[in-house]
């Protein structure tokens, strides 16, 4: 049980080839929906738009994965997950897994317009996570998940140039 204010030692390391079976697997066990092989080609296309992150006993405690898409209004980071496995939460992980991917964007991709992703409806976690980081929670998509109960999501999105 984590106590407020404590943080966890992470190392952050880009997914890449060699791990993204670790990625998959993490994925597999957090989430109820199960990703395609080419959601994962994709992450791995976009580099180091994605991370994991480990504990100082090199044990993958979590991950965000990311593509980029093109818009009309220019590529926009879309966030797929962000997971931190349970025994690890609460100890600013997924923070700054967010944090650190933002921070790569804005310093070597300033042609990225926005930050997007699709939020299940009552997670409040992760809707305190991404308020918290700057983002504004849009309008509700009525069954975005339709495997899921409830099936809807909000969007969430952060500016990240204008
Ligand atoms: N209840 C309320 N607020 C929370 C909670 C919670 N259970 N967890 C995190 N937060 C908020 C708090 O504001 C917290 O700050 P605080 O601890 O100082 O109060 C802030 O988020 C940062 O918390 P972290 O410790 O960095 O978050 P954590 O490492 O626990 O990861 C995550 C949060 C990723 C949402 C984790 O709970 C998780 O993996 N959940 C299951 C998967 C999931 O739902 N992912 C998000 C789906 S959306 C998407 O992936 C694009």
């Amino acid at each position: 049980m984590s106590t407020p204010g404590q943080v966890l030692d992470v190392r952050f390391d880009t997914v890449r080839k060699e791990t993204i079976e670790q990625l998959r697997t993490l994925n597999r066990v957090i989430f109820p929906l199960n990703y395609s092989d080419r959601v994962y080609a994709d992450i791995l296309a976009c580099g180091p738009v994605s991370q994991l992150a480990f504990d100082r006993d090199g044990e993958l405690v979590g991950a965000i994965a990311c593509r980029l898409e093109n818009t009309p209004e220019g590529p926009v980071l879309y966030i797929l997950t962000l997971g931190v496995l349970a025994p690890y939460r609460r100890l600013g992980v997924g923070a700054r897994l967010l944090g650190n991917v933002l921070g790569i964007v804005t310093r070597d991709l300033p042609e990225v317009v926005a930050a997007v992703l699709h939020v299940q409806v009552g997670n409040g976690a992760a809707l305190d996570l991404y308020r918290r980081a700057g983002f504004s929670v849009g309008p509700v998509v009525p069954g975005y998940y339709p495997r899921l109960n409830p099936p809807d999501a909000v969007l969430l999105r952060k500016q990240l140039r204008d």
